[in-house]
């Protein structure tokens, strides 16, 4: 983001940059790359978040000295293996997901990445599940990363149980390219944008799919 092109959208990672940066930091144990890779060996979509958003989800959390966190959208359980490993003592995810089977997996993933004990796996719709994470608020992050229609409620939900100071991060904000579309799920993702910056100080950090971050009032 520092010269004309870049500003105006180029890119100048690539694989083999992207492979190098990966490597160089907060490279993947065993626990992470078991659940990063598991896509490959199950019958699940390759959507997880990039290793480098994984490190930043990571770093952020350090940052405010997470130690409780929610996140919607767990599928194998890779962010959430990120979001665990970066809480305080004491510390706890909750991690919501709509499909059995990705539930199922994303367990595994934790358990064998010896984080069972701090992440609790939660299956159904987040629109369902969320009510009943209420009696943990405040909370110190809120990690958005599922169907992309539910981001404007989520994020209001966020607003209303983070702690001032905690973090609202919502991946894919770019929509794939489609974020100025005039369909339900682009109007649900600029409601996302447009209502975060009276609640919380916010920013759309340019990853590849677009980060929202912002620091609750
Ligand atoms: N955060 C994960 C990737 C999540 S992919 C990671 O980076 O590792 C999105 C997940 O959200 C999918 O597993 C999908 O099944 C789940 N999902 C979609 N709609 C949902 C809903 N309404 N409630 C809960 N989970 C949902
Ligand atoms: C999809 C969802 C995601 O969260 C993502 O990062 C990429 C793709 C999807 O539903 O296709
Ligand atoms: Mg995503």
């Amino acid at each position: 983001m520092a010269d004309k092109d870049s500003r105006a959208g180029a890119r100048y990672a690539d694989a083999a940059i992207l492979d190098y940066t990966n490597r160089v930091h907060g490279a993947h144990d065993a626990g992470l790359e078991r659940a990063f890779s598991a896509p490959d060996r199950e019958d699940i979509p390759a959507i997880q978040v990039g290793q480098g958003e994984g490190r930043l989800l990571e770093i952020l959390l350090r940052m405010v000295g997470a130690r409780r966190v929610v996140e919607i959208g767990t599928l194998a359980g890779y962010s959430a293996i990120r979001c665990a490993r970066a809480l305080g003592e004491g510390g706890k995810v909750w991690t919501l997901e709509l499909l059995p089977a990705h539930a199922e997996v994303a367990r595994q993933n934790i358990a064998a990445a010896g984080l069972a004990d701090r992440v609790e796996v939660l299956v159904g719709e987040a629109h369902a599940l969320l009510p009943g994470l209420e009696q943990h608020a405040p909370l110190d992050a809120v990690f958005i990363d599922a169907d992309k229609e539910g981001y404007a409620e989520y994020g209001r939900w966020a607003a209303r149980n983070l702690r001032p100071g905690g973090l609202l991060i919502g991946d894919n904000a770019f929509l794939f390219g489609n974020l100025l579309d005039d369909t339900p799920a682009a109007r649900a993702m600029r409601r996302f944008h447009e209502e975060a910056p009276a609640e919380f100080e916010s920013v759309c950090i340019p990853t590849p799919d677009g980060l929202l971050v912002g620091i609750k009032r």
